[in-house]
């Protein structure tokens, strides 16, 4: 039995877990406002918040109904835009009516979620984030314009928004229904009530995380299978240090690495790589274990955690093992894990006075999968010769590449320009790119080199005397 709050209602259901909720809401519920348009998370027309809770805090979070399983939605409050809609519009839904941010409606609901999405989030206040909010939505009517000067309106709104007490600001202000005022407690005790049924075993065909990979690729097998859903498992959660190591639970979600206190003091630039991976909904959504096990060549979060030489913990009825990530990838979408085999724990060393970089290059800069993308940690030491280096390297091979030769040549040596040079040979030996829709293999090998180069932009003189510029 799936249960969850919908809007304002308790609701329990038998259907599917591997189910959408999108399909719940709209076929089962009738609450015909959640909109369909691509099935693929791309378009944001089916937003809905997800409510959940964060600790001792209920966070709300924007996601794609239409790949987010039914499963995943247990003991979580559930919001379609009919669970904000008042007697009066929200300072939200009125800012878009005010601007023409709506013309054909199509997309309009998936902004008004998004936008409620970044008010109920108690840090979000500046317009910059009111826009980050909506980069998962698109509209082919209004050229966007409306809609920012909409995102102006609310951000603006936001001014006098407190740090604590957030829903009860927003209830007293019309942006949100009463009946949030409750949620906390109603889903305290629908744990209650989830704790006394778990623990039943039967046989799981699938295993998903946020169903961002899964559902695009096999919608109707997730349906038909038995699911075991990933995200909810508290041994999967959670990022913690422990003997110098950084511990990252399987089924962390993007926006949870991102937001971490921890990882941020670790990766300063943290907030540039992860606006370049895929969108706020879907990054709300998709774990990073799901990112690696995926295998895509140009998965995001495996060249990240590969140019931090990660381990990870895998486990198997209760019997773990610990593989390099490196050695990971077999080949094109195939890895060494046996079906059943769960990515408990990603773990790295933190970069301490190591240099991080993380590049991605792709035909859009935002919500687009990478042409080529790469990341780097290396440490020098004070003659300028690097002592430890790990690179890695997506869209240059059919799975992501760690790049160890190119590592190897370089280990010991003194920066320079030669040595660039020499190594961008090497590199280039290594990978073998091959002519698709991102952009042909010669195209690639330049990306591929221009972004080694960048791992070195704390010396540009350097860079120009390798580029002949
Ligand atoms: C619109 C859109 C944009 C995207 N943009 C990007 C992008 O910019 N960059 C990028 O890298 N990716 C992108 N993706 C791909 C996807 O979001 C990521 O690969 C994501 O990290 C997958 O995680 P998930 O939890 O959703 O995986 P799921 O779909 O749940 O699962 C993927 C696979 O991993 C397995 N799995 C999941 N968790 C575990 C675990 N703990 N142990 C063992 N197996 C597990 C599942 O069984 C499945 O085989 C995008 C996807 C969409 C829909
Ligand atoms: S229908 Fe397009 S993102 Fe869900
Ligand atoms: S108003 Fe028509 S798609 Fe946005």
């Amino acid at each position: 039995m799936i249960r969850f709050i919908l809007n304002d209602k308790l609701v329990e259901t038998e259907l599917p877990s591997g189910s959408t909720v999108l399909d719940f809401v709209r076929y089962h519920k009738r609450l015909a406002g959640t909109k369909i348009g691509c099935r693929e998370g791309d378009c944001g027309a089916c937003t809905v918040l997800v409510g959940d809770m964060e600790g001792d805090k209920l966070n709300y979070r924007s996601m794609t109904s239409c790949l987010m399983p039914l499963g995943n939605a247990h003991g979580k409050h559930i919001v379609s835009v009919e669970g904000i809609n008042m007697k009066e519009l929200s300072p939200v839904q009125q800012a878009m009516v005010d601007t023409n941010g709506t013309q054909c409606g199509f997309c309009t609901i998936g902004f008004v979620m998004s936008l409620t999405g970044f008010v109920l989030n108690e840090n979000a206040k500046q317009y910059e984030q009111a826009i980050a909010s909506v980069d998962g939505n698109i509209c082919r009517c209004t050229g966007y314009k409306s809609i920012e000067r909409a995102a102006i309106i609310v951000s603006d709104k936001m001014n006098n928004k407190p740090g604590t007490e957030t829903i009860g600001w927003l209830v007293k202000n019309n942006f949100i229904p009463g009946y949030f005022l409750n949620i906390k407690e109603r889903l305290a005790r629908l744990r209650e009530t989830i704790r006394g049924e778990e623990n039943k075993t039967r046989e799981v065909k699938m295993m998903i995380g946020g169903g961002t990979d899964l559902v695009v690729q096999k919608a109707l097998a997730v349906k038909q299978s038995a699911v075991e859903h990933l995200s909810g498992k508290d041994e999967l959660n959670g990022i913690r240090l422990h003997n110098g190591q950084c511990y990252i639970g399987g089924a962390v979600t993007v926006t949870a690495f991102a937001e971490s206190e921890l990882i941020r003091g670790f990766f300063p630039a943290l907030d540039k790589y992860i606006k370049l991976v895929s969108s706020t909904p879907i990054r709300n959504m998709a774990t990073l274990a799901g990112n690696i096990v995926n295998a895509s060549p140009i998965g995001d979060m495996s060249i990240f955690f590969l140019a931090l030489d990660s381990e990870l913990l895998l486990t198997k009825n209760g019997v773990q093992r610990k593989q390099k990530l490196k050695d990971f990838f077999k080949g094109y979408k195939q890895t060494d894990k046996s079906v059943d085999e769960i990515i408990e724990q990603i773990i790295f060393t933190p970069p301490q006075s190591s240099i991080f970089n993380f590049e991605k290059v792709c035909k859009r800069t935002h919500l687009d999968i990478a042409s080529v993308n790469a990341a780097c940690l290396y440490q020098v030491n004070e003659r300028g010769e690097i002592v430890s280096i790990h690179l890695a390297a997506g869209g240059v091979a059919p799975f992501p590449k760690y790049l160890g030769r190119t590592g190897a040549f370089l280990q010991g040596k003194k920066i320079t320009a030669a040595v660039l040079k020499e190594a961008i040979q090497v590199m280039n030996e290594e990978i073998a790119p091959i002519s698709d829709a991102r952009g042909t293999a010669e195209y690639k090998r330049l990306l591929a080199r221009q972004l080694f180069l960048a791992h070195f932009q704390n010396q540009p003189g350097l860079i120009k005397q390798v580029i002949g510029a």
